[in-house]
């Protein structure tokens, strides 16, 4: 919305939200989330074309175009319990919608809503007794099959690469070689074929486990326990990773410091939903793990997700100051900045023998394992002096 008004100044966007510390905290003119380029964009339409609000009833009435884009997370209660999308916000949206609406308008889906729900908006809407037309639009870019389909086809490339990384691991292989000798065939292509700690953020795990509800719904068995498998290597992945973080440290963290680099679910941005790191640091803490967590962006939800151990976990932007008396160095999202650290510095702050497990596989491995490092690439073997 903030690069709709920045790009159309004669167009008066309103983003109205239930949250009052949201719309708080975007009113300052600071983004309460990362994103390049987000804070620029956001500042040149603030209070010009662009304004922040929590009064509902007044912004729809004034609006020619809705745009919907609610929250509609995994339901955890009743039919369809950890698969089906939950849509009573959409719902309560569409009724604030018929409710407050004076004048005729045009409404464009954005939240991403399981196959057939999509026209239950225009039903609910066109069902006002005051002969108030509602067109309703779903935004192609968010087309619910699509998407779905799309996303879940992404999320099963990841899980593949990622079991291959499993095999990789065990018979001491290197899925990067495999990864491009596949993704070399022109029929498969080199893009999403990078393994990694699994796959996060708001969508991925949502919209599998939508698919898979579908398929349940629809007596598909065999196929929503295909799609459902993608979910379940991306949790394998993570437990093995934090399997392989105890083994190869003497099978036991306990009291251990372990700097975790990276909380976000990938680089450039502070989103944590369904970030990787969240149930790797909890399985570390599990083992009884000190952890000392940094990110250049995510560190705010960090501290959320982590509140419960405050006890043992220290927040830290400076890597080095995470770094410092740990045993074990993770990297747990590919930021660019992580590339570029002084690991001869790193190496001097950290107890020996020192571990580095890369998550992410962006570092130099055979440099720091001549550095004096025991290296723990992913679905690679490992390069290790004990
Ligand atoms: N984030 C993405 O990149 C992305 C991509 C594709 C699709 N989507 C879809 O877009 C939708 C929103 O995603 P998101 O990541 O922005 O979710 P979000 O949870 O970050 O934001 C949703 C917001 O809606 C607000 N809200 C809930 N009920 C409301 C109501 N009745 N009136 C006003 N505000 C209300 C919540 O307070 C929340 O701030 C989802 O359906 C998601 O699947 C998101």
């Amino acid at each position: 919305m903030a690069v709709l008004a920045a790009r159309c100044p004669d167009c008066q966007v309103t983003v109205v939200d239930i949250d009052e510390k949201k719309i708080e905290a975007w009113q300052t003119g600071e983004p309460p989330i990362y994103e390049p380029g987000l804070k620029e964009v956001l500042q040149a339409a603030l209070g010009r074309n662009l304004f922040f609000s929590t009064d509902m009833p007044r912004a729809i009435d004034e609006a020619e175009a809705i745009f919907v884009s609610v929250n509609t997370p995994t339901k955890d209660f009743g039919e369809g319990a950890g698969m089906a999308a939950d849509l009573q916000y959409w719902e309560q949206t569409a009724r604030q919608i018929m409710e407050h609406s004076k004048t005729s308008k045009i409404v464009i889906e954005k939240s991403t809503v399981p196959v057939r729900t999509a026209s239950a908006m225009e039903r609910i809407l066109n069902s006002n007794e005051r002969g108030i037309h509602f067109e309703v639009l779903s935004n192609p870019e968010f087309m619910a099959e699509g998407t779905v389909a799309a996303n879940a086809f992404l999320a099963q490339r990841v899980s593949s690469i990622n079991s291959i990384s499993a095999l990789a691991e065990a018979t001491d292989a290197n899925v990067e070689e495999v990864a491009r000798a596949v993704g070399m065939d022109g029929r498969i292509g080199g893009q999403f074929l990078k393994a990694s700690v699994g796959f996060g953020g708001s969508c991925f795990r949502k919209d599998v486990l939508n698919l898979v509800y579908l398929c349940r719904f629809y007596g598909l068995e065999e196929v929503a326990e295909y799609w459902h498998q993608v979910v379940l290597i991306n949790q394998l992945q993570k437990r093995r990773f934090v399997q392989r973080v105890v083994r190869c440290m003497f099978n036991t963290v306990v009291d251990k410091r372990i700097a975790v680099l990276g909380f976000a679910f990938k680089a450039n941005t502070g989103d944590i939903r369904d970030s990787p790191a969240i149930e790797i640091c909890l399985d570390l803490l599990e083992e009884k793990a000190r952890l000392a967590v940094s990110d250049p962006q995510a560190l705010p939800g960090a501290r959320e997700a982590l509140a419960a151990h405050w006890n043992s976990v220290a927040f830290v932007s400076d890597p080095y100051v995470a770094a410092q008396g740990a045993h074990a160095l993770l990297i747990l999202t590919e930021w660019q900045e992580y590339r570029e650290l002084d690991f001869e510095r790193i190496l001097g702050l950290m107890k020996k023998p020192a571990f580095i497990f890369d998550g992410r596989n962006i570092l130099d491995h055979q440099r720091l394992f001549a550095l004096g490092f025991n290296v723990f690439p992913l679905g690679k073997a490992a390069l290790s002096h004990i």
